[in-house]
């Protein structure tokens, strides 16, 4: 099986960016930790604080992989063209955030990925991920 989880804007700053928000730990560290639990699966990280290359990198996986988790940080709450591109793709896609979105300000409450993603999952922290993961495994 080939997961690949996919990362917006400012996720590269994840360890130092309102830990109180968004945790203490590194994306980098986590992945680590997941690619050895999951080591059945191939599973790929790529980063991006650029919607085009978000976009592009959808279209390079999104008819071959078995599954995208999909963390369209800020870009989510914008993005028609990312929405597009999840739209055009036929591999699912699993939107995740970290926080609880919906607990948030109201320009977090609207998702151009949502209406045509698998399913949503936030507010778990870092674990989000893990649950995304283990959705396309049942
Ligand atoms: C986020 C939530 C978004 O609203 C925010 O812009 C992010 C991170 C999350 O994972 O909780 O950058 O996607």
């Amino acid at each position: 099986m080939k997961l690949i989880i996919i990362n917006g804007p400012n996720l590269n700053l994840l360890g130092k960016r309102e830990p109180e928000i968004y945790g203490s730990a590194t994306f980098e560290d986590y992945f680590a930790e997941l690619q050895l639990q999951y080591s059945e699966i191939q599973l790929y990280y790529y980063q991006s604080n650029i919607e085009g290359e978000i976009i592009n990198k959808l279209h390079e996986v999104g008819f071959d992989f078995d599954g995208i988790i999909l963390n369209a940080a800020a870009y989510t709450h914008t993005s028609v063209g990312i929405g597009d591109a999840v739209k055009a793709i036929t591999t699912s896609v699993i939107e995740v955030h970290i926080s609880n979105v919906h607990a948030r300000e109201d320009f977090r409450h609207t998702s151009f990925i949502a209406p045509n993603a698998k399913g949503v999952i936030a507010g778990f922290g870092l674990q989000s991920y893990e649950l995304a993961i283990q959705s396309f495994l049942i």
